[in-house]
């Protein structure tokens, strides 16, 4: 990416907020890839035949007389997205997911955006205004924090063991939040399923203690369920938003990116005054969401979903079991998680080092990407202290790595992670 041009005179947040880590390490072209996360197991036969079956239908409404439907597929919609695409995601999301969304009117509490992504700006940009707080998970997903941290948010990470966030730290937080910065938290960020950086499920009972503490202290919780349909292991458990029976607490995030394709295409359920709003956001983003990719969208759920994705999630299991035996088998002492689902695993060393001086100096040069554990801290953030609870400076955990095995096959991610293994532990020896 090349640097800002200086001759314009840009907003100051351009100089505060740097381009993606992930994006730039992209760019490095090794044999070894760990470090983004993107899909390797798509349903591309299933995903053609859906293109044909539209052009087919396209081609006959046509040439049949049945202009306005033919060009409607080709033209601007409403911008929360069309009612056939709505009424089959509401219908999978009450059936699978528990959640209340009435049999007729239910699909009008849905709203499409251009991945969550946006979804997750849009409901920043409506609900920060400077100095207000956040709760996040220390680490978070960076395509969260960035963006809070771009709108102004005081962003304080609440400490995550191998289960995901701990709801106790999150009720100290409030007071402290309270104290520090004079009002409470406006929004509680959690990515309950396999989350990304850590790859760490939330169970139950956490998910209950922070609709709980929601509820009690009137906390918008916004919960991120990226990674809900790739689980390939353990129970499935329910999202917080099937606590939310009236609809008023939670936004839910989902995705087609990761169980579908990457459309960009995101869907939510959002509270009825938080989705005026986010609508509102988005009409003056991108206007509305290509009616093409919504009929993708709607066939692949509605035909095809339940038949397609177990293949696809069994090469992510295999891929998730040859990256843990390479780690057990060769990494330096340390912990790191056991996902159930998604498309990470993170590593912590015992004994400090800098992952990223590591990456560029080691790793790189011997064909291995991954992300240093760094950059899913905040630029500038706040931390609960574990031993004392009081909220200090966040510091990001150098000695910590995510190690992605979404896209390569599991003989090579095997091949590519005991060779890290063994490069890191004569580093650390
Ligand atoms: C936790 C999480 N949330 C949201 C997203 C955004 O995904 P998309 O915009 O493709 O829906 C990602 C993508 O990696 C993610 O990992």
């Amino acid at each position: 990416m090349t640097k800002n041009n200086e001759s314009f005179d840009f907003a100051a947040w351009t100089k505060l907020l740097p381009p993606s880590e992930i994006r730039a390490l992209l760019e490095y072209k090794v044999k070894y890839n760990f470090g983004g996360g993107l899909p390797g197991a798509l349903p591309i036969e299933t995903l053609s035949d859906i293109l044909i079956e539209i052009g087919n239908e396209n081609k006959e409404d046509y040439t049949t007389g049945k202009k306005g439907k033919a060009i409607s597929l080709w033209n601007y919609g409403p911008t929360g997205g069309q009612e056939f695409c709505l009424r089959v995601l509401a219908e999978r999301l009450r059936r699978i997911d528990d959640i209340n969304l009435d049999k007729e009117t239910g699909w009008k509490d849905i709203i499409l955006t251009a991945g969550s992504q946006q979804a997750i700006y849009a409901i920043l940009d409506t609900m920060i205004d400077p100095g207000d707080v956040i709760l996040t998970p220390s680490p978070a997903y960076l395509g969260f924090l960035a963006p809070a941290y771009k709108i102004g948010a005081e962003i304080v990470t609440i400490p995550t063991d191998l289960d995901g966030m701990i709801p106790e730290y999150v009720e100290k937080a409030i007071p402290l939040c309270e104290k520090k910065f004079g009002k409470k938290p406006n929004i509680l960020y959690v990515v309950p399923d396999s989350d990304n950086p850590k790859g760490t499920t939330l169970p139950w009972k956490r998910r209950k203690a922070l609709f709980d503490i929601g509820e009690e202290h009137d906390i918008l919780i916004l919960e991120d369920q990226a990674y809900k349909e790739i689980q390939f292991q353990g129970e499935l458990i329910k999202p917080i938003k099937s606590l939310d029976r009236d609809n008023s607490r939670v936004a839910y995030l989902r995705t087609t990116s990761k169980e579908a394709a990457v459309l960009r295409m995101g869907y939510s359920v959002l509270p009825e005054s938080l989705k005026y709003e986010v609508l509102k956001s988005k009409g003056y983003l991108d206007l509305c969401s290509p009616t093409i990719l919504q009929k993708v969208m709607a066939i692949y759920y509605k035909k095809y979903i339940d038949k397609v994705l177990p293949v696809c999630l069994k090469t992510y299991e295999k891929n998730a079991i040859a990256m843990l035996k390479g780690i057990n088998e060769t990494f330096p002492a340390g912990s790191h998680t056991k996902p159930n689902g998604g498309f990470f695993v993170w590593y912590e060393s015992e004994k400090q080092f800098n992952s990223k001086e590591f990456l560029m100096k080691t790793s790189i040069p011997n064909d291995i990407m991954f992300v240093p554990g760094a950059a899913f801290y905040p630029i500038k953030g706040w931390s609960i202290e574990e031993s004392d609870s009081t909220i200090v400076d966040s510091i990001a955990k150098t000695n910590t790595m995510r190690l992605g095995y979404s896209y390569n096959n599991d003989k090579d991610i095997y091949e590519g992670i005991t060779k890290l293994g063994k490069l890191l532990t004569k580093e650390l020896d």
